[in-house]
């Protein structure tokens, strides 16, 4: 065995009690983090015993993609939630190069977690097996190892297991590669003598990049979507921007045929810098999404590496399907957090510009309603740093800027957004993090920023004519405690 570090649960769950609330200014209050090491896909959602289970990829000891562990937290309202810890690591012959992602389920009251142990051998040959693990008292406990490796024909990039039920059967989806490099996902149905594989979900989509990481298929009553992560897709004028997507395709999965069959395109969740790797959990049917707020092989557009962290989790994101499109919304619990005393509502007729400054955590409802304006920009202001959503209301594109940022990620990113009248934004303004929902969850942008100086942002609303009216709401947040 060659495992890397040593995890030492009791010295590492110290050592993340001491370093809570993070100390420094670029930390989040209304994002999941660590104090310390990377973070990365969420994994095992999971409503089990009166409580949301959230874990995620976390390396403890660096900023680097190794060393992959479960961290673990618990929520029953989304504001508050419990203490992190370390909850499943590389300990053996089958995980030593990693604790790959994963999901949860309840199974006989227990809850359990399936993860993908990632190894290689000398050579540096991958090998990938799906392994379930039972959670008790804090720490994962690894059970049976219920498919070896990848069928013929694909190669050891095969991962990322995700639990579905149909026709009463539990079934799983795993992300995978063809030997001809080609990304898809692989469909396993579970059988009294163990976990059979019955192929590969065959989509309408051609030439769709060289793996699917993180597939996830959801139920919409008479429609199924199937959210996964491709890696080498080109981007395009208006979506697929960032190095990898992540999105889905709606229509109806048949597993007798084992194809999504008359779905429509691909659409990304997320039109911002920083998201991918989501996973959503059903309960009570609602399908609450999290994501992990960064992207993979960019890691020199997060800079709080310096501090010796790095990441976020995004918000929990309640989904919900129309006419084939997905729309994400804040979970409602987040109003919680809202001050009451400190409710601002914001009104404005017939003016070109307005200002306001923001609280040091901020949720803004905005009701841009345009008049005779062609275009309407939404400034956050961070001294002489800038974040800038400019909507052109002719071409019904949204363009989100993020060059006026001295540190972090910068560039540019465009997306098609239908706003007759009245633009519609709902803004969560975190120390080092925003999440725009436009018009009411039919889009969504979650944008990492890294301001010099902790100050208190300005927003600044201005359009090229006068706009007909401003109307809004804002809020100072708690953070999550
Ligand atoms: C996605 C991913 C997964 C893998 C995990 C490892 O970000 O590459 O496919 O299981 O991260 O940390």
């Amino acid at each position: 065995m060659s495992a890397v570090e040593h995890f030492d649960k009791v010295e590492i769950d110290a050592r993340i009690a001491a370093g809570f609330p993070p100390v420094h200014h670029l930390h989040n209050r209304l994002h999941i983090e660590m104090p310390f090491g990377l973070i990365n896909d969420p994994n095992g959602l999971v409503y089990h015993d009166g409580a949301y289970h959230i874990f995620y990829q976390w390396n403890p000891f660096g900023c680097a993609h190794k060393n992959k562990s479960w961290a673990h937290t618990s929520t029953r309202d989304f504001c508050t939630y419990t203490m992190p810890t370390l909850a499943l690591w590389p300990s053996d012959a089958h995980d030593k190069d990693g604790c790959y992602s994963g999901c949860g389920t309840m199974e006989d009251g227990r809850l359990r977690v399936l993860y993908t142990c990632n190894a290689k051998d000398e050579a540096g040959v991958r090998s990938s097996a799906q392994r379930f693990g039972t959670f008790v008292r804090g720490a994962v406990q690894k059970e049976e190892i219920i498919i070896k490796g990848p069928p013929a024909g694909f190669t050891a990039h095969f991962r990322d297991p995700y639990l579905f039920n149909w026709k009463g059967a539990r079934h799983l989806v795993i992300g995978a590669q063809t030997a001809d490099e080609r990304g898809c996902v692989l469909v396993y149905r579970e059988q009294p003598c163990g976990w059979a594989c019955l192929g590969e979900l065959r989509t309408q989509l051609n030439d769709f990049g060289y793996m699917w990481e993180c597939p996830n298929l959801l139920s919409f009553g008479d429609y199924d979507v199937l959210v996964f992560c491709p890696q080498g897709v080109p981007a395009r004028d208006y979506d697929r921007q960032n190095i990898y997507q992540a999105g889905y395709i709606a229509g109806h999965a048949s597993i007798d045929a084992m194809e999504m069959l008359m779905h429509g395109r691909f659409k990304e969740l997320d039109h911002g810098f920083d998201f991918y790797a989501p996973q959503v959990m059903t309960h009570e049917g609602r399908h609450i999404l999290v994501g992990w707020m960064g992207m993979p092989d960019r890691e020199a557009d997060y800079p709080s590496c310096e501090e010796g962290w790095m990441h976020s989790l995004t918000l929990p994101r309640v989904l919900t399907l129309r006419q084939g499109h997905i729309f994400s919304e804040p979970a409602h619990e987040l109003k919680a957090l809202r001050h009451r005393e400190t409710e601002r509502p914001l009104e404005a007729a017939g003016e070109s510009e307005f200002s306001t400054t923001l609280y040091d955590l901020t949720e803004i409802l905005l009701d841009l309603t345009m008049g005779d304006a062609y275009s309407v920009s939404v400034e956050l202001l961070f001294g002489l740093e800038k974040l800038v959503l400019r909507y052109d209301r002719l071409a019904q594109v949204m363009r989100i800027d993020r060059t006026g940022m001295k540190r972090g990620g910068r560039g540019e990113r465009k997306f098609k957004l239908y706003a007759e009248q009245t633009l519609s934004l709902r803004m969560y303004v975190d120390r080092g993090a925003v999440e725009v929902f436009f018009q009411h969850g039919e889009e969504a942008a979650t944008i990492a920023l890294f301001p010099e100086k902790n100050i208190r942002p300005t927003m600044r609303i201005f359009s090229d004519v006068d706009m007909e009216q401003i109307s809004g709401v804002l809020w100072e947040l708690e953070p999550l405690h």
